[in-house]
């Protein structure tokens, strides 16, 4: 399609963020590969992507942007349009996994999970949304999970933040839809990254030690997921092949999975109640809900 399209990729130092930039990079589009810290804690990370942008001659640029941080959001969203003149792609990938029982989760582990997981994609979505409706076309994608859809015992701040993320991503869609802009939500299920090393756990250790067997649930969970992890490169293949959608052609969710949660099937119904819903309150024409489109795998 469009060999020029200019992406910018959230949380690109490794896992799913990492293969996004290269699979999108391979495939001609100019890649604006965002992280924490480039020149210090992802020092390594930063100059294995720049080492590779040169031996293979790919358009990437690495851009220091922090998700919790509107100043550092800003500017690369400003600093990639000064490069490029546009922003056609928004992956909103940044993001991490925090397990443990509700009840020990504290209220400032939370705070932190939703500024990155939730007000990350929010601040990364105003900083592009301006050039995108001067543009008048332009991709939201949003990485949520599985748990954007299903909720499991110690996940539910997680859960919480991606349930979060997709109702923000969905009533996007549905604003936007008349300004030639896509707003596309991508769940993965559980695939092998970084994400596993980097949980955080919940801090209140002397309230799960009351729960007796209840307690054993965040490692049975984290246990199975991380034994059951699939590819990642299948999430980033996927998300090429949404990138390469035609505008106004793509599906709202895409659930990517090694193994079927039964995602798409909730998809599928609550597309339908939401189409009764906006034809309800008389917005269906003016959010262009299409009945047929139906969700599904990518
Ligand atoms: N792997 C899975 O099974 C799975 C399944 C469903 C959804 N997901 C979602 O996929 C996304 C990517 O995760 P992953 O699996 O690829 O894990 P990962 O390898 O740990 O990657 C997470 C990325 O997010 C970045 N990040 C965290 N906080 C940030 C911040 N404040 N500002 C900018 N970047 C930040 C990390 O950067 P640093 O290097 O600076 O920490 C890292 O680049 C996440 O949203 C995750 O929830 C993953």
């Amino acid at each position: 399609m469009n060999s020029k399209q200019v992406v910018l990729i959230s949380g690109s130092s490794t896992g799913f963020g990492r293969l996004f930039t290269e699979t999108l990079a391979r495939a001609g589009r100019t890649v604006f590969a965002t992280m924490r810290d480039p020149g210090g804690r992802n020092a390594k990370n930063a100059s294995e992507i720049r080492a590779l942008a040169e031996k293979e001659s790919l358009p990437i640029h690495v851009l220091e942007m922090d998700v919790t941080d509107d100043a550092s959001v800003e500017r690369a969203a400003e600093a990639a349009i000064a490069k490029a003149g546009r922003i056609d792609v928004a992956i909103n990938n940044a993001g991490y996994y925090l397990t443990g029982l509700e009840e020990a989760v504290t209220t400032e582990q939370a705070r932190r999970l939703m500024d990155t997981n939730f007000l990350g994609p929010v601040r990364v979505n105003r900083a592009v949304l301006p050039h995108m409706r001067r543009q008048r076309s332009g991709v939201l994608l949003h990485i949520s999970s599985a748990a954007g859809r299903l909720v499991l015992p110690s996940v539910g701040f997680y859960c919480a933040s991606k349930f979060a993320l997709e109702a923000l991503a969905e009533s996007y869609s549905y604003e936007l839809a008349g300004q030639g802009i896509e707003s596309v939500i991508v769940e993965p299920g559980q695939y092998a990254t970084a994400i596993f090393g980097a949980t955080v756990t919940a801090a209140d250790e002397a309230r799960t030690a009351t729960y007796g067997a209840a307690k054993e649930f965040p490692a049975k969970v984290s246990g199975a997921l991380s034994s059951t992890a699939g590819n990642a490169q299948e999430v980033a293949d996927a998300v090429l092949r949404i990138v390469e959608t035609p505008a106004g052609e793509k599906q709202l969710r895409y659930f990517v999975s090694p193994a079927n949660f039964g995602v798409n099937e909730i998809n599928a119904l609550t597309k339908e109640i939401q189409g009764q819903a906006l034809e309800g309150f008389g917005l269906a024409a003016d959010t262009k809900f299409v009945k047929g489109k139906a969700a599904g795998a990518a």
